[in-house]
């Protein structure tokens, strides 16, 4: 694709021709770039990690809409596809800054600390081994190994916390893949939007009248003693909506990222295989080198701020490239190469999880996923093998989730 528009600020497209060329061409742009984003909006994006950090931590930087002068003025278009991806409303953590986020935090992030996570060992063990013995009668032949393997455990795990039925699995999957494609028709995202705003509204209608042993009733009870005000029906359904998203919809690039990365790369497979490296270490590599989410979430500028050797301006919007982000030579040095994966790399922290008051509440839960997910996947199927050359897996998406529309495989050629 075309990688100027026609003054010659940076685009950056959904689907780049080589999502890892991308992250370097955006970093050598760095530290902080104004870009075009698909359908001609423009923002602001960072691109080191010096001044992710910063912006993602300075309170002049806000998370309403309210802020953002382009969307205020009417200047993004109604049906922008990445409008699905920037919540609208004041009931979300995702919108929200200083107290009222730090409230809706406590009360809805606490059945992810590690230590209860842990606990999910089990559940998460048997859904993994049941989803791997639905594929041993395809094992000899080719499938596609994101929608029968890599999207079902997590959606079943995150499904099974808050109590979703199974038979809706398929179809919520559906409507949050199109809902983060960036690829719609104008206006489809506000109706996929409301569409999974009254199944989560059901569902917490349901819960009230019949608690069960899950978050969504923990959710119900949380708070309403001392200061903290409990949460209302419409937040916890927004929560809902928030966490069943994060919930699957990246954790399945994280175990299809790590799966692709061992493949393509046997010198590195074998150091695991050896026990010269922890499964730890290779998921944190992953999550570096082809981060689940490729970019986002935005923030608005409630003044003008000077930044990386940028003004941005009161109202301008800036996005968190964790893409290019991770190529910063800076945080991980110059050898081993930050192009390069190798899971033996020491220095330099990735911030595939985000950082500072937003930093995903979910990331105990993927890494623990993770962990259980891959060896167990790998024990199954040692000789698992792409079904096309790696060069040919097409991206469905590099924007908010960095996505394979399809991952062939032959589990057992
Ligand atoms: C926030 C990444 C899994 C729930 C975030 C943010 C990132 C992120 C980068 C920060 C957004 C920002 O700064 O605006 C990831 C990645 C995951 C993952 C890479 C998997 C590999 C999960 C899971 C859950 C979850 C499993 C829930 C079960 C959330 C929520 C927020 C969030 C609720 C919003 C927090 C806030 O705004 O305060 N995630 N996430 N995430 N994540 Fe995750």
């Amino acid at each position: 694709p075309v990688q100027h528009g026609a003054d010659g600020v940076p685009l950056i497209h959904a689907v780049p021709d080589d999502v890892q060329a991308d992250r370097e061409r955006l970093y050598r742009l760095g530290p902080v770039t104004r870009v075009e984003l698909p359908g001609g909006v423009r923002a602001w994006a960072t691109t080191h990690h010096e001044v992710s950090r910063a912006t993602l931590t300075d309170t002049r930087f806000v998370k309403s809409v309210d802020h953002w002068a382009d969307y205020q003025n009417g200047r993004i278009p109604e049906g922008w596809p990445l409008l699905g991806t920037i919540p609208l409303d004041n009931t979300n953590m995702l919108a929200l800054d200083g107290a009222p986020h730090r409230r809706l935090r406590q009360l809805t992030a606490s059945p992810f600390s590690a230590r209860r996570v842990e606990r999910l060992r089990p559940d998460i063990e048997r859904i993994t081994a049941a989803a791997l013995d639905a594929l041993e009668p395809r094992a000899g032949e080719p499938l596609d190994l994101k929608s029968e393997f890599t999207f079902k455990v997590p959606m079943s795990v995150i499904g099974e916390l808050y109590g979703v039925a199974e038979s809706e699995y398929s179809q919520l999957g559906e409507m949050y893949a199109k809902l983060f494609s960036g690829d719609m028709a104008d206006g489809e995202h506000l109706q996929i939007y409301g569409a999974l705003f009254q199944f989560f509204g059901e569902m917490v209608a349901r819960k009230r009248a019949e608690p069960g042993d899950d978050f969504t009733t923990d959710l119900l009870n949380a708070g309403g003693d001392g200061d903290v005000e409990a949460l209302s029906d419409a937040e916890i359904t927004i929560t809902l909506l928030s966490v069943v998203a994060a919930g699957h919809e990246t954790t399945v690039n994280l175990l299809t990222n790590a799966v692709r990365a061992l493949l393509a790369h046997p010198d590195q497979f074998a150091l695991l295989d050896q026990g010269k490296v922890t499964w730890e270490a290779v998921i944190e590599e992953v999550l570096r080198y082809d981060p689940p989410n490729n970019l986002m979430m935005f923030r608005f500028a409630t003044e003008d701020v000077e930044i990386g050797g940028q003004t941005i301006r009161e109202g301008d919007a800036v996005l968190t490239h964790y893409g290019a982000t991770s190529r910063d030579r800076a945080e991980f040095g110059e050898e081993p190469h930050p192009e390069v994966f190798d899971v033996t790399r020491t220095r330099g922290r990735h911030i595939s999880f985000g950082y500072g008051p937003h930093i995903c509440p979910g990331a105990p839960l993927s890494r623990l996923e993770a962990r259980i997910v891959l060896p167990m996947l790998f024990e199954r199927f040692p000789d698992l093998r792409l079904a096309v050359p790696d060069e040919e897996l097409r991206v469905e998406s590099a924007l908010s989730v960095n996505s394979l529309s399809e991952f062939p495989v032959v589990l057992r050629p």
